[in-house]
């Protein structure tokens, strides 16, 4: 008899985008001709830029010729991409990271979701709350968590509640953890950590000998250049922590698939006897026995991201969307909606008015202004009343979104 995994069976339903799109479809098929403005999901809604799509044309030509055929690439990712993401995201910045530390993936949800792999299932981990949910249940399914709670909180998971009162970023746990997952700029509440947040977070790091994982997947949309974009901008962070980034917001891969995680040799976790191993060599086993690269005409599109007209136009594409962040904040807010986030991220965190529970809000959304927003609660029991909109979208919609919302709660 195969016997299931019976973790899963603690998971809530539903994976909160899918449940989403449930709602809206039941919707739509009821009301075939609304005109549905989706700011939901935070997926990339700009055509691929001009150099990423040329090299994307000359790699798959390149594919069909005898001496430019590319089979299995390098399981950690080509060095052509591998050394401009040194230079690009971490020399530029003055921080040197090696090119053995970085793993070329097919996306940060699946880096994230597969790196407690690593990690014994005995160990404790902390999550800010609200919180992008493929952190909390892939955990659930590894078995680190009893059952959930009438709000959806885990038994077991230590939850940093990220608050207005703390401007959404939550400090180091008092309680013994020994792994915190981190995600700055903030999805989903938009919130940046600061250069002393993350210093705050490595010195308890390395204090209390947990490891901290770090989604910086929408750095590009930090606007201030003084605020730290990688978490190895912080002193001492090499001895502690694991970067993912991706390709997916910053030049609109959310359909073409390219991402990489950072760990530095550095970084170590112990055997039950007490030796220290470094992680890099664990993620590295994993990604060669599971993973067999991703495709060389998409790190040949990733690379051209980093070209000067691939940084240019991808940077236009960041700028477009945060206008419309812009757009959001200032037309909600002057609706009377209290909003949180959108100055470095593409993400709104919005109060929900007339105190509606999140998914009420939702409802009254969809149904009011036939626009799609996310609720809060979807994404932990602190984020109930509030809803997060998304600025991946048109200007025209966005801004026919904010005069709809407004209209419904006038
Ligand atoms: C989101 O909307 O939170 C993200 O698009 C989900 C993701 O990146 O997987």
């Amino acid at each position: 008899m195969a016997r299931i995994n019976e973790h899963f069976r603690k998971l809530q339903a539903g994976y909160l985008f899918p449940e989403i799109g449930r709602r809206v479809r039941q919707f739509t098929d009821a009301n075939p001709d609304a005109k549905v403005i989706r700011l939901g999901i935070g997926d990339v809604t700009l055509p691929l830029a001009p150099a990423i799509v040329e090299a994307l044309r000359e790699a798959s030509a390149e594919m069909g010729t005898e001496d430019g055929f590319h089979g299995y690439g390098p399981e950690n990712g080509y060095e052509f991409l591998v050394e401009a993401i040194r230079e690009h995201d971490f020399a530029s910045r003055g921080v040197a990271i090696e090119a053995d530390e970085i793993f070329v993936s097919d996306g940060s949800k699946q880096d994230s979701g597969n790196i407690q792999e690593i990690f014994g299932v005995d160990c404790r981990f902390a999550v800010t709350d609200p919180v992008y949910p493929v952190y909390v249940d892939t955990n659930v399914m590894a078995g680190r968590t009893g059952a959930a709670d009438d709000d959806g909180r885990y038994e077991g998971v230590t939850y940093l509640p990220a608050t207005a009162e703390n401007g959404f970023m939550p400090g180091p746990p008092d309680a013994r953890v020994d792994i915190a997952y981190l995600c700055s700029p903030n999805n989903p509440t938009g919130a940046v950590a600061s250069r002393e947040n993350l210093a705050a977070w490595v010195a308890w790091a390395r204090a209390n000998d947990a490891v901290l994982i770090f989604d910086a997947a929408y750095d590009a949309f930090i606007q201030d250049p003084s605020l730290p974009r990688s978490i190895y901008e912080i002193d001492g962070a090499r001895e502690c922590a694991i970067e993912m980034r991706s390709f997916s917001k910053r030049a609109g891969f959310t359909g073409v698939r390219c991402a990489y995680t950072v760990i530095p040799r550095e970084v170590t976790g112990s055997t039950v006897s007490g030796e220290r191993v470094p992680l890099r060599d664990l993620w590295s086993r994993r990604h060669a026995t599971k993973f067999n690269s991703v495709p060389y005409i998409i790190q040949r599109g990733a690379a051209a991201v980093f070209s000067p007209e691939g940084q240019k136009q991808t940077r236009e594409q960041v700028a477009y969307y945060m206008a419309n962040a812009e757009l959001l904040r200032s037309g909600l807010g002057a609706a009377g909606f209290t909003c949180h986030g959108g100055e470095h991220a593409p993400y709104v965190w919005v109060r929900t008015p007339e105190e509606l529970t999140s998914w009420d809000c939702f409802d009254r959304l969809l149904e009011g202004a036939h626009v799609v927003c996310t609720p809060g609660s979807g994404f932990g029991a602190s984020g109930e009343g509030y809803f997060r909109i998304s600025a991946f979208n048109s200007r025209e919609n966005v801004e026919e979104a904010i005069s709809r919302v407004s209209r419904v709660f006038a």
